[in-house]
């Protein structure tokens, strides 16, 4: 079939051809969005689950939700590398200035503003690179103690002021919510309390992976009356065979139910998959119905493009240590392993290894489904490791005697 009308769209981030299996949690959203601007209260939304599941295409959507519910989002992608405080105030600042361009004087959206150059002060020592322009004086004593916790919390309070004086609403927005330090993330989901116990017109609406309900609960203990958990998964059988099928239907093509069936099988209905081997499948088609053994073909073609990219990615970002540990884990098989099951197939004590494991964590390739427990972040990474690394250099078997 002609490349120049694949519907597919398989990478981070790009909304799917056929937004299939969400319907729940969008409908979860416009109500959230809905009561929080109406000044009910009501939990913000943290959307968590594996890497390819679809957070930040749904993050996408809901802001879509909140710009046409009459909000002003503020969208931001958590980084390693930097700090909250350095994403937040380019983004904010141009808010407020918006707020404080409309109509009439609004002496809350000024202070606003004065309150974030505050904040900018305070910070600005820890991060030196930080560069913001607000002409304005600052509010001395208010969000500029330098204490993150206390000093969001004002930034906060200041904007959802501004945003009701407005008659308006903000949706912050935040992805990749795992990479917060633990300082920021207890800032943020601080902040959040203020504002619910205010109800402020100020809604959170984030995304990160699993291991984002353990740091929320661990970084303050109410995280779980403040939020909601929303849960992304794998696509069911009838909603995965729609993601493929009604793109193609729309141009007149259809897929052979065992067709589906195959590539249903060989992606477990995770969603990047889904729109990988769709769009191979498309792309080797000759004629429709697209039938299995055109599908068996993409599977070639859609794992050595997967490997070459989604998977390579994260994989040169590993040192030769935490390879083998991700190797040993893959040995395993599938689902979540013991620590201490990994640490024998290294043929090492579980202690040794625990820094690795931590690091991994952090870099966002494994995750804790319980305590003790490690999985992969990134659905069939397993077999990835296991093509990449044929030989399992796991020490176990090449132990010499000592
Ligand atoms: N509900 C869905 N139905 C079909 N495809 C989807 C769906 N959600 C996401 N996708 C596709 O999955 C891929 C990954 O989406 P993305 O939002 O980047 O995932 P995540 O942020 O969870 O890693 C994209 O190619 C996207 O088009
Ligand atoms: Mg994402």
């Amino acid at each position: 079939m002609d490349p120049l009308h694949n519907p597919f769209s398989p990478g981070a981030g790009s909304p799917p051809p056929e937004l299939a299996g969400r319907a729940q949690i969008l409908e979860q959203a416009r109500i959230t969005l809905g009561r929080i601007k109406a000044g009910r209260p009501e939990r913000s939304l943290l959307l968590v689950g594996l890497r390819g599941v679809g957070k930040t295409v749904l993050l996408n959507r809901i802001r879509e939700l909140a710009e046409q519910s009459g909000y002003k989002p503020v969208f931001i992608e958590a980084h390693e590398g930097k700090p909250l405080a350095a994403l937040l105030l380019p983004p904010l600042r141009q808010l407020l200035i918006g707020l404080d361009r409309m109509a009439n004087i609004s002496e809350k959206a000024k202070r606003g503003l004065r309150v974030l150059k505050s904040f900018f002060n305070g910070v600005k020592l820890k991060y030196q690179d930080i560069e913001i322009g607000i002409d304005i004086d600052p509010e001395p004593g208010v969000a500029d103690s330098g204490d993150l916790e206390s000093d969001l919390s004002a930034v906060f309070l200041a904007l959802g002021e501004a945003a009701a004086d407005r008659g308006t609403a903000i949706a912050l927005i935040i992805d990749e919510l795992q990479y917060l330090s633990e300082e920021e993330l207890s800032a943020l989901i601080m902040a959040m309390h203020q504002i619910a116990q205010r109800q402020l017109p100020v809604v959170l609406i984030g995304a990160g992976l699993p291991q984002l309900v353990a740091l929320s609960g661990r970084a303050k203990s109410y995280a779980e009356r403040l939020f909601q958990f929303p849960e992304l998964g794998p696509l069911q059988p009838d909603d995965a065979a729609a993601a493929l099928q009604e793109p193609v239907i729309e141009q007149q093509i259809r897929f052979t139910d065992e067709a589906l069936g195959e590539i249903i099988r060989q992606t477990q209905g995770y969603p990047y998959f889904l729109q990988e081997w769709g769009y191979q499948a498309w792309n080797l088609a000759a004629q429709s119905p697209i039938e299995v053994d055109v599908v068996r073909q993409a599977t070639q073609d859609s794992i050595r493009r997967l490997d070459a990219n989604f998977f390579r990615v994260r994989f040169d970002r590993m040192t030769p240590r935490e390879k083998e540990y991700l190797r040993a884990l893959a040995d395993l098989g599938e689902g979540h392993h013991r620590s201490g099951d990994i640490a024998e197939r290294l043929g090492v004590k579980v202690q040794s290894v625990a820094p690795i494991r931590n690091s991994l964590i952090k870099k966002g390739m494994v995750y804790s489904p319980a305590h003790g427990d490690t999985a992969f972040t990134v659905p069939l990474f397993g077999d990835f490791m296991k093509r990449i690394m044929p030989q399992n250099s796991a020490r176990k078997t090449d132990k010499s005697p000592s």
